[in-house]
C-alpha cells in the first residue's frame, strides 16, 4: 500500500508516522506537511533514512499539488491529520483554521476522489481516513442525576467502572454542538468527510479522540507548557479556577488505534478514542509539579507556588469525557497506560529532551528542514 499522511511532522502525526514506518516495511508513507510553527521534522529522525518513508512539503489547500502527488504516489489510502489544532491560537485567528481544517480537508476529498474515480477499480480496497477531535460534541456537565458530588464511580455502556466527573460521555450518536472556533471547523470538516461517503461512496471513516499527551507535544499545550515552565521556575497560568475536565490518553495508544481502525474498522463509521481517564486541570497541575520535582531532585511539590490563577479562556468548555466502548468492543482495541505510568514517562521524555525543547522555544527548529531539505 501507499499510504499519504497529512500532518505528519506534528505531534500526533509523528507517532502515526512512525508506527507505520516501522510496523509495515513493505507499505510506502508518504508524510505530507507544511510545516508550520507546529511541524518539526526533527520529530522524525529516528526514521527518516528509511527506505519506506518520504517526506513531501505541502500545503493540504494546494488541490492541484496534492492531486498530482496522489497520481504519482499512486496512493491507496490517506490518513489526515494535518490541522490547526490550538484552541487559544482559533480564538485569536479564526480564519486560519476555516482555511486549514475545513477548505484543506475539502482540497484532500477532492483530490481522493478525483483520483481514485479515475482508477479502473475506481474505490476498492481504499480509504480515507479523517482524525478528528472529541471537542466536536461540545462540553459535558459535572452533575449526578442523584446530587452525588463529583468525582464518583460510574457505568460506562461497556458496563465496567471508571471514575467520572459527570455522568454523561461522548458516544458516537450524540449531536455536534462545538463551541470554539477550533471545534467548529474541525465538525465542519467531519461533515465534509461523511457528505463525501454519502454523495459519492467515498471509503470514509472519522475517529474522534480526547486529550492526547506524550512526547514531541508543541509546548503552547498543557501538559509540555507546564513542564517547561516547572522546569524553568516560570509561573504556571490556570486559566480560570482549574476546574475544567479533560479526558487524557497516551499518545502512542492513539496511534495504535489509528493503526487498528485504518485496517479493520468499517467504512462510513465513526469511532471514539479514549480511555476514560477524566482529570481536572489543577490536579494535572499538581501531578506535573510533583514529578518533575521529584525527577529534578528537587523537593516534591516544593514547586506549588508557581500555580498562577489567570483570567479563564473565552467560552472554554467545562467537561470532556469519551465512551469509547464500541472501538473497544467491535475492534479489541484498548490503552495500554495507566496514567501515572504515562506521565512519569512525559515527564522523563520532556526533561531528558531539553535540546527538542530548546529548539522548538527557541524557533530554531524550523532551520531543519532548510538543512534537511533545501540544501541536497
Ligand atoms: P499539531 O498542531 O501538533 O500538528 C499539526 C501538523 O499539521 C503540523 O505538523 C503542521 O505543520 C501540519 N499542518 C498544519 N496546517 C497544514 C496545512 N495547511 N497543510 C499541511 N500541513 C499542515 O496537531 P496534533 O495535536 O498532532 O493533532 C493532529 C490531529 O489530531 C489534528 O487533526 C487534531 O485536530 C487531531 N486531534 C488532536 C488531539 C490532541 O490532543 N492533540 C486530540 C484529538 C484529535
Ligand atoms: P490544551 O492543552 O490547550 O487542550 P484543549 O484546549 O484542546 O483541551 O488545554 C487543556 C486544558 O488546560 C484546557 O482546559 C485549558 C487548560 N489550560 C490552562 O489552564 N492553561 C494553559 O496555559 C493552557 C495551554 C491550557
Amino acid at each position: 500500500m501507499n499510504i499519504l499522511i497529512t500532518g505528519g511532522a506534528g505531534f500526533i502525526g509523528s507517532h502515526v508516522v512512525r508506527l507505520f514506518v516501522n510496523k509495515y516495511p513493505d507499505y510506502r508513507i508518504i508524510n505530507l506537511d507544511k510545516l508550520t510553527y507546529a511541524g518539526n521534522l526533527a520529530n522524525l529522525k529516528d526514521i527518516e533514512a528509511k527506505p519506506n518513508y518520504k517526506f513531501v512539503k505541502m500545503d493540504i489547500c494546494d488541490f492541484e499539488g496534492v492531486m498530482n502527488l496522489m497520481q504519482t504516489e499512486h496512493i491507496d489510502g490517506v490518513i489526515h491529520l494535518a490541522a490547526e489544532s490550538h484552541v487559544d491560537r482559533s480564538i485569536k485567528d479564526p480564519f486560519t483554521f476555516a482555511q486549514t481544517n475545513v477548505m484543506g480537508t475539502l482540497s484532500l476529498l477532492q483530490a481522493a476522489k478525483a483520483y481514485w474515480e479515475s482508477l479502473p477499480e475506481k474505490y476498492e480496497g481504499k480509504r480515507f481516513y479523517h482524525i478528528s477531535t472529541d471537542e466536536v460534541y461540545g462540553a459535558l456537565a459535572m452533575t449526578h442525576p442523584d446530587g452525588i458530588e463529583p468525582p464518583f464511580t460510574t457505568k460506562a455502556s461497556s458496563g465496567e467502572h471508571h471514575l467520572a466527573y459527570g455522568d454523561k460521555f461522548f458516544t458516537e450518536d450524540l449531536k455536534y454542538q462545538p463551541h470554539s472556533p477550533y471545534s467548529a471547523a474541525k465538525a465542519s470538516s467531519d461533515h465534509f468527510v461523511r457528505a463525501f461517503h454519502d454523495t459519492y461512496g467515498l471509503p470514509t471513516i472519522v475517529t474522534n479522540c480526547s486529550n492526547n499527551y506524550g512526547p514531541y507535544q508543541f509546548p503552547e499545550k498543557l501538559i509540555p507548557l507546564f513542564i517547561n515552565n516547572i522546569r524553568h521556575r516560570k509561573p504556571l497560568p490556570v486559566y480560570g479556577k482549574g476546574e475544567n475536565v479533560r479526558d487524557w490518553l497516551y499518545v502512542e495508544d492513539h496511534a495504535r488505534a489509528i493503526d487498528t481502525i485504518f485496517h479493520r474498522g468499517n467504512v462510513a463509521e465513526t469511532y471514539n478514542i479514549g480511555g476514560f481517564n477524566e482529570w481536572k486541570n489543577i490536579d494535572i497541575v499538581k501531578v506535573l509539579i510533583k514529578t518533575v520535582d521529584r525527577l529534578l531532585g528537587r523537593k516534591e511539590g516544593e514547586d506549588m507556588d508557581l500555580i498562577t490563577y489567570v483570567t479563564d479562556r473565552a467560552g472554554h468548555d467545562l467537561r470532556y469525557a469519551i465512551d469509547s466502548t464500541k472501538l473497544q468492543k467491535e475492534l479489541g482495541w484498548e490503552p495500554s497506560l495507566q496514567f501515572e505510568e504515562g506521565i512519569e514517562k512525559t515527564v522523563r521524555w520532556y526533561l531528558d529532551n531539553q535540546a527538542w525543547l530548546d529548539n522548538v522555544t527557541s524557533g530554531k527548529y524550523q532551520d531543519y528542514y532548510h538543512d534537511m531539505y533545501d540544501k541536497r
